[in-house]
């Protein structure tokens, strides 16, 4: 058997996909106009998948920020932060983030993932116990294969599940430590996380969240589900990612447990891997000066989900449980929701095809994000293409697809 024969099913499905039309894993932009417009294949594009939640990919001054910063210290740093040493930048922003989150301490990563794999896969040792949402990202599930820890999944949201699990498991002796997610990168449905920060505690437990898709764009002041909830001080770690609503790329970890600087000498995707360029730091500490006084953005981000979600659930799509910027449509079958995803770039409209086994019980979907800087025309424009695309299918009316799911 050849080295590369165990991915024969995997490129069989592939071709399929492919076969319907384009290749949705290697789209490629001939131009991004701005936040929420591209080039593709030559035509104008609206923007509805990138996870750009406050549309700063192009403010203005992070941008020059960054160009500032890129001549000052050049292209990259050459390589990780315990070997080759910080900039002021990195301390900077993690200055920056540790008081954004009221935390004493805050710790980078050059990407989200790497600070999820990092963080908890250190935080785990041989006697502990990880307890995950079964719904979490694959950086979490990629975690739990690095980490020496027993793993144990709770059911989605289920807080009620989540308390069982920990009863069994606190005899066992070793720290427990609840994994979950702000809101959910996939459906965009939040997690009860009061309910779960009350359970964890009555277990003794440690509580991580990710806010990746949460950061920025829930709370008042944009901390995320714990911000909302009003539990920030029963989450032990909060992680995210500067690749979403900050609109650059990088991770991070806050918190206000003793002796944290001891994971920047015990957590290997921290200590073998090179930093983040000063000049991507810096747009960071720029955006999240943006992202702390945007209030005005985030009503308008939550406005703007709002009426996407509301104007397909009208239109007769089974949407997501949560109005949240994150909205996916769920379609019958892979093949339908590829088939759709065609139509809608032929039509101008790009947005994420999500297929089994990266979406939450083997759905298809159709999965937007939206922007505080999308237009209203914009939105209604994605309404009216997914509606006409699903017409323009014949037999697929909408109402045949609300039994989805
Ligand atoms: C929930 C969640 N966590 C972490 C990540 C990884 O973030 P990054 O793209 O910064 O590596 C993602 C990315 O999509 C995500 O959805």
């Amino acid at each position: 058997m050849g080295i590369m024969d165990k991915f024969k099913d995997l490129g069989t499905a592939y071709d399929d996909v492919k076969s319907a039309g384009r290749d949705p894993f290697s789209v490629r932009f001939d131009e991004i106009l701005s936040p929420t417009e591209g080039v593709i294949d030559g035509k104008k594009t609206i923007l509805l998948g990138t996870n750009n939640y406050l549309g700063l990919t192009f403010d203005k001054r992070s941008v020059e920020q960054a160009v500032s910063v890129l001549r000052e210290s050049g292209t990259g740093t050459t390589g990780s932060r315990i070997a080759n040493g910080s900039y002021g930048w990195h301390q900077r922003l993690e200055n920056d983030l540790a008081e954004f989150f009221g935390r004493r301490h805050a710790m980078m990563f050059t990407t989200g993932y790497q600070a999820n794999l990092g963080i908890i896969a250190t935080l785990a040792g041989r006697d502990d116990h990880l307890v995950i949402d079964a719904d979490s990202h694959a950086c979490i599930y990629d975690a739990c294969k690095l980490t020496s820890a027993q793993v144990t999944r709770f059911k989605h949201n289920d807080p009620v599940d989540l308390g069982k699990r920990l009863s069994r498991l606190k005899s066992q002796g070793g720290n427990i430590i609840v994994v979950t997610e702000g809101i959910f990168s996939m459906l965009g449905d939040k997690a009860p996380l009061r309910e779960i920060a009350a359970v964890t505690k009555k277990f003794g437990a440690y509580l991580v969240v990710d806010e990746a898709h949460s950061m920025g764009v829930l709370g008042v002041n944009g901390r995320g589900l714990a911000e909302e909830q009003g539990v920030e001080d029963q989450v032990d770690f909060i992680l995210g990612t500067f690749s979403k609503s900050l609109g650059a790329i990088g991770g991070f970890c806050v918190s206000n447990i003793d002796d944290f600087d001891l994971l920047r000498v015990a957590c290997r995707p921290y200590m073998f891997t090179a930093s983040l360029p000063a000049s991507v730091v810096a747009s960071v500490v720029t955006s999240l000066e943006k992202v702390q006084k945007g209030q005005f953005l985030r009503e308008k981000l939550m406005g703007n989900a709002k009426r996407l979600y509301d104007g397909l659930q009208s239109a007769g799509f089974h949407v997501g449980p949560d109005v949240s910027p994150v909205v996916a449509v769920q379609l019958p079958s892979p093949e339908m929701a590829v088939a759709y995803w065609n139509a809608l770039l032929d039509e101008g409209l790009y947005v994420n095809l999500a297929l089994p086994p990266a979406t939450p019980m083997g759905q298809a979907l159709l999965r937007s994000s939206v922007s505080a800087v999308h237009t209203h025309q914009q939105i209604d424009k994605a309404i009216s293409l997914i509606t006409k695309v699903s017409r323009d299918f014949g037999a697929i009316i909408p109402e045949r697809i609300t039994s989805v799911g």
